[in-house]
């Protein structure tokens, strides 16, 4: 990634965190951190900074359209460039089941999961466009390829981004900008801690749902946008890597 110009948004925490130090690990010049937690945003700064990168923390919420061309506008400004942009910020919702799931639980969910990515990716894709050259990738889900009870929202906003995904692909695909998307299974972060409440009986029944037999960590998911955003993959766009475990092999 030597020399590149990296975005990730959802950047303060878990997935996206592990992501933007890879990044950083990796080679690259610079890291715009996008989130709307600024505490756990300027800490994940500090350490892509020390992981070798120069770091930028700009607090964005993803289901703003002003916030997000701003981001952009940011990125370029200080660095010139935007060569990859990792589209992560999510929220999971309250779980639910669908017929009990309110207009207000889908409208919060959808915004950030699926309006954020659409959002990022209209403002993403017109620089890299100019630039001949970029690549996005997308923060899906195995809820993006099969169904979950009780989040039904979380579940069409992930098959919405890999949706998104394909279509951006085919828009760029002859402008030398790549579109693709990861979907993680279960991975241990601050999400799953929410949805299990920290209780250990609950995790444990995500493990048992696992066939590696445990939970995926953001190293892992971090590796995989990396390999996507580089030139390793540069015959990949419109993909779904899916990094889960085995979780949809069943
Ligand atoms: N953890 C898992 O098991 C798992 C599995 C599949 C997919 N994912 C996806 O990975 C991504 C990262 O999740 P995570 O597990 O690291 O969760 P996390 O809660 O640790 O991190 C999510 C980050 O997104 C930020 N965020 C939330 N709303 C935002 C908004 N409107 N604008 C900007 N930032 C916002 C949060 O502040 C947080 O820092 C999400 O898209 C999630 O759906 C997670």
């Amino acid at each position: 990634m030597s020399g590149e110009i990296v975005l990730v948004t959802g950047a303060a925490s878990g997935i996206g965190r592990a992501t933007a130090i890879a990044f950083a690990a990796a080679g690259a010049k610079a890291v715009v951190l996008a989130d709307v937690d600024e505490t756990g945003g300027n800490e994940a700064a500090r350490q892509v900074a020390r992981a070798g990168a120069q770091a930028e923390f700009v607090r964005t919420d993803v289901s703003k359209p002003a916030e997000v061309d701003r981001l952009v506008q940011r990125t370029v400004q200080l660095f010139g460039r935007l060569d990859v942009a990792v589209n992560n910020a999510g929220i999971e919702g309250r779980s639910a089941r669908l017929v009990d799931q309110t207009e207000a639980d889908w409208d919060s969910v959808l915004d950030v999961n699926a309006k954020g990515v659409f959002l990022c990716m209209r403002a993403e894709l017109p620089q890299m466009v100019s630039q001949g050259s970029g690549a996005v990738v997308n923060m899906a889900s195995i809820a993006g390829v099969v169904g979950f009870t009780w989040a039904a929202p979380y579940v069409a906003s992930k098959h919405a981004i890999i949706g998104l995904t394909k279509t951006a692909a085919l828009e760029v695909s002859k402008k030398g900008v790549r579109v693709n998307a990861v979907a993680p299974g279960i991975v241990k972060t601050a999400m799953i801690d929410r949805v299990t409440k920290g209780d250990a009986r609950a995790e444990a029944g995500m493990v048992e749902l696992e066939p590696v037999g445990r939970l995926g960590t953001p190293d892992e998911i971090a590796n995989a946008v990396v390999w996507l955003a580089s030139d390793r993959s540069r015959f990949v766009t419109g993909e779904t890597l899916v990094v889960d475990g085995g979780y949809v092999a069943r």
